[in-house]
């Protein structure tokens, strides 16, 4: 492939970030209205990306998008051959991504990853468990609560677990997100609610395994081997989830006696379940170049979709490097591949 100048885009979310001017904000406030600091891993995976990007040959460069208009009027102008689009949200909300996708195909610049379809279906849990419903997808019942009004189809059974409707890296959810009675759930959807200004999501408790699948490419996507993240060491007492403790507080115990590694015991026709269900629920929400699909596995051998992640975390220490890894690809091959995607569509 030609030499490209390809621009790492990504936003900023850490603590004691500059707030954007005031302006900027009331524009882009969303329609829940508040912004909220995120609990990020502190590890990037851009650094990663960018000597990947040099030892391919190409021409890579940081852009940053802070969340004032200046910096989405510079972009237009920025000269890339391909955006690594490692946006998660603008100004502090993290349903702009869509949004900025969108924007880039205004600019008619390449990018990698899920458009603002994908994006926007994946984003909103109940849009996509619907979906799922549609395409037999197996995903388990649900029903959505926000401010009285309730969304549902279907009858649900504790355990439930409590979650925002629209947020990824398990904000919002911890030990207390698993209820068992209809006080404890009451509790939570005024959780959600106080704290996140968002719809809860309350749906059926899974008891299983966790796997997650990666899956690369467009036309014929590639699942990669399959990960598991053993949550059995978790305490006594706890549910077996992964809260925000398990992914990012790495000085809890929680954080301590979780890994993922390789998913080991598993039979050829339990594979391929999860494997074709990853496959339809990343076909369904129209994931693009990269992908991750996390699913519990029941003791019957039953699979559940819990979420499908377009544009997940590229770290070479997160799961989805860890997959490629897995099937042969190094880093910077794994890299390369989702360049090569995303620059196809272009051509
Ligand atoms: N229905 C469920 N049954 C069992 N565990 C669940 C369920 N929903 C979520 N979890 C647990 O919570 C974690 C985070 O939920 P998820 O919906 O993937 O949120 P996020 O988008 O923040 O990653 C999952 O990885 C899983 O461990
Ligand atoms: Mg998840």
């Amino acid at each position: 492939m030609a030499n490209l100048k390809v621009t790492i885009l990504h936003d900023v979310w850490e603590e004691g970030a500059p707030e954007p001017e005031p302006e900027p904000v009331k524009a882009s406030r969303g329609k829940n209205g508040k912004r909220r600091k995120k609990k990020k891993d502190p590890l990037h995976d851009r650094e990663e990306i960018f000597e990947a990007l040099a030892k391919l040959g190409h021409e890579p460069s940081y852009y940053v998008l802070d969340g004032k208009n200046q910096s989405l009027l510079a972009l237009a102008k920025c000269g890339a051959d391909l955006i690594f689009n490692l946006t998660e949200s603008y100004a502090g909300h993290d349903t702009m991504d869509k949004n900025i996708a969108a924007y880039l195909e205004l600019l008619d610049i390449p990018y990698t990853g899920g458009g603002p379809q994908a994006l926007y279906l994946a984003q909103d849990k109940s849009i996509a468990k619907k979906i799922f419903d549609f395409h037999k997808i197996k995903t388990p019942d649900f029903a959505t609560s926000y401010k009285g009004r309730t969304d549902h189809s279907h009858d649900i059974e504790f355990p439930l677990i409590v979650k925002p409707v629209s947020e990824d890296g398990s904000v919002g959810i911890d030990s207390e997100s698993v209820v068992d009675s209809v006080k404890e759930l009451m509790e939570r959807i005024h959780y959600i609610h106080e704290e996140f200004d968002s719809p809860a999501l309350i749906e059926e408790y899974i008891e299983g395994r966790e796997i997650y699948a990666a899956i690369l490419g467009n036309d014929n996507p590639e699942v990669l081997p399959l990960i598991e993240l053993d949550l059995s060491k978790l305490p006594k007492g706890t549910p077996r989830i992964a809260g925000q403790d398990v992914k990012f507080d790495h000085d809890a115990e929680a954080y301590k006696v979780t890994k993922s590694a390789p998913a080991e015991d598993l039979d050829e026709e339990t594979t391929k379940t999860l494997q074709d269900t990853a496959l339809a629920a990343y076909r369904a929400l129209k994931l693009r170049d990269y992908g991750r699909v996390d699913m519990r596995l029941n003791k019957k051998g039953e699979v559940y979709v819990i979420e499908a992640n377009p544009n997940p975390w590229l770290a070479s220490a997160a799961e989805f490097a860890m997959a490629a890894k897995k099937a042969g690809y190094s880093y910077t091959d794994m890299i390369d591949k989702i360049v090569e995607l995303a620059h196809a569509r272009s051509m």
